[in-house]
This record gives C-alpha cells, sequence and structure tokens, in this order.
C-alpha cells in the first residue's frame, strides 16, 4: 500500500472517531436529532473530509439506516438507546464507525453488550483470519450477556469509494469458510438486541445512493443526479441534503428517479419484534499483516 493512500485511510479513521465522539457527547435529554446531524457534517467539512455516508441517528428500535429528515423534530429522551454510526471521506478513502449510549443512563447492559463484542474482537483480529471466529467471539459475547447478536446485519470490507464490498462479517455464529482480506480496510460492526436478533425493512427512507447514470428526462433530475455523482459518486446521501441545496421540489424528483431505478434506497431499519437495539463498529486498516484500527 503506497504511504500517500495509507495516511488518507488513517485521517478518514481519526475524523471518524471525532464526530463519532462528538455525536455520544451530544445525546443528552432534549437534544434534537437534527442538531446533533448537522454538528457531525459540520465538523466533518471543517476537518477537511466529507461524510461516507449520512450520520445514521437511529433510536430504540431502529437499527440503523435513520438520518434526521429535513425538518426532524425529534427529540432526545431519558433512556433512549441511540445509535450514532457515522464516517468520514478523505478522497474517497473512507471510515465507518458507532457507538452507542443510553441517554441519561450509566451501565445499560444492552449498550455494554455490543461494546464488549467489539472490544473482544478488537483483540484478537488479524489480517486473512477465518470470518467464523470474528463471528463467534461477537456470538458469545453478547449471549453471554444474555442479549442476542442481530443476524442480518454485519461487517464488511471497504474500498475506495465503496463502503461495502467483499467481506460479509456475521454477528452470529457460522459456518462460513471465509476469510478476511490481508490488505485493505474491514469494519466490523456488533448488533445486541433483546428482541429476536432480526432487521426487517420499515417503509421510511432518508438515505438514497446512486446506482446509474440513467437518461433522466427532467432538468431538475438531470441536476440532482449530476451533483449527487460529483459530490458523493455512489456513497450513500441523504435525502436532507438534496431538499437543502435544491429546494422541497426535488423530493418529488427523488421519487422519480427511485422509479426509473437511478437511485438506491436505504429502508430504515427496524427490529422485527421491536427489541431495542445496541451497535458499536471500528474500522481495521490490514497491512503486511499488521492491524491498525483506524477509528480507536
Ligand atoms: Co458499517
Amino acid at each position: 500500500m503506497e504511504s500517500e493512500e495509507k495516511e488518507k485511510w488513517l485521517l478518514a479513521g481519526r475524523i471518524g472517531k471525532e464526530i463519532r465522539e462528538l455525536g455520544i457527547s451530544m445525546c443528552v435529554p432534549g437534544a434534537k436529532v437534527l442538531e446533533i446531524a448537522e454538528a457531525i457534517e459540520k465538523k466533518t467539512v471543517e476537518r477537511g473530509a466529507k461524510p461516507s455516508f449520512p450520520p445514521n441517528i437511529s433510536i430504540n428500535q431502529i437499527a440503523a439506516h435513520y438520518t434526521p429528515k429535513y425538518d426532524d423534530k425529534t427529540e432526545l429522551r431519558d433512556g433512549d438507546i441511540v445509535k450514532i454510526d457515522v464516517g468520514a471521506s478523505v478522497d474517497g478513502y473512507l471510515s465507518d464507525t458507532a457507538a452507542s449510549v443510553a441517554v441519561n443512563e450509566n451501565g445499560n447492559k444492552l449498550v455494554n453488550a455490543a461494546k464488549e463484542a467489539l472490544d473482544a474482537v478488537v483483540k484478537i483480529i488479524k489480517p486473512g483470519m477465518a470470518i467464523r471466529d470474528i463471528s463467534t467471539v461477537i456470538d458469545n459475547t453478547i449471549s453471554s450477556s444474555g442479549f442476542s447478536p442481530i443476524v442480518n446485519l454485519g461487517g464488511h470490507g471497504i474500498g475506495r469509494y465503496s463502503l461495502h464490498e467483499g467481506e460479509f462479517i456475521s454477528n452470529s455464529k457460522s459456518y462460513s469458510g471465509s476469510f478476511l482480506r490481508k490488505e485493505g480496510v474491514v469494519a466490523v460492526e456488533p448488533f445486541a438486541t433483546n428482541g429476536g436478533g432480526y432487521v426487517i425493512d420499515s417503509s421510511e427512507v432518508q438515505i438514497y445512493s446512486l446506482v446509474s447514470n440513467k437518461s433522466v428526462r427532467s432538468a431538475l433530475g438531470r441536476e440532482i443526479s449530476k451533483y449527487v455523482l460529483e459530490e458523493y459518486h455512489e456513497l450513500p446521501f441523504a435525502k436532507r441534503w438534496i431538499i437543502s441545496k435544491f429546494g422541497k421540489l426535488a423530493e418529488i424528483e427523488i421519487r422519480n428517479l427511485v422509479a426509473i431505478g437511478a437511485l438506491h434506497e436505504f429502508n430504515v431499519l427496524k427490529e422485527k419484534d421491536n427489541g431495542l437495539v445496541s451497535q458499536f463498529e471500528h474500522s481495521f486498516l490490514f497491512e503486511d499483516g499488521n492491524v491498525t484500527v483506524t477509528t480507536l
């Protein structure tokens, strides 16, 4: 790996850690999720990066893929389990990291279960290792705390401008015969729940990504897809960002772009039994047999 490339992976990780910690520090009773997301985005840009994806601020039964709406009024309440899942892009070199907190509460067992699972992974992870060995550690740690891992969410390989590629790192014991890459970046993200351990799509969508440059009939639609390609490539973006830039009419245009297959929708994911969900995540850089946790 070129040293310049490595520096960008590391910087993306450092900024990822900073914005994750900023987000967590803002999780107090009465805080508006929109203000938390905007503070994270502002800090990302101030540090010379762009978001890898819109800050996901997912509360209680929502596991992932929630970013605040344009006019979101949601406020945090005592006891809410909040997941802050964020990342920074430095010239397309990405980080992906998450932490959880129970608002106004210390020592929440569900939060600790996912944290301990990620801590256990940090201790054993090696380039090229068997993926099932990571899955086993996550599953055992979460199960021994009396919770369940979410089986259909998991870690993943990361490439330049590519948030999910290659490996899938299951959070539950599996007989996967696959191995981690020896060089490059992966993210590991244990999710714990007091529900059945499975997420389903809800009907709500706040996050999209560009899938192809289809010919778009309307001028506004063309403008939006050109802007998204230039700003975010094929990385996820928020509906809120597009409305801020192009106005309220953009919402209809986004629907049209989805209908012609130009945009992919990330449905908000919720636990199927309405279980509460916690999550922690780090990005790991492998090089010459060594591991660096870029977001630690
Ligand atoms: Co991830």
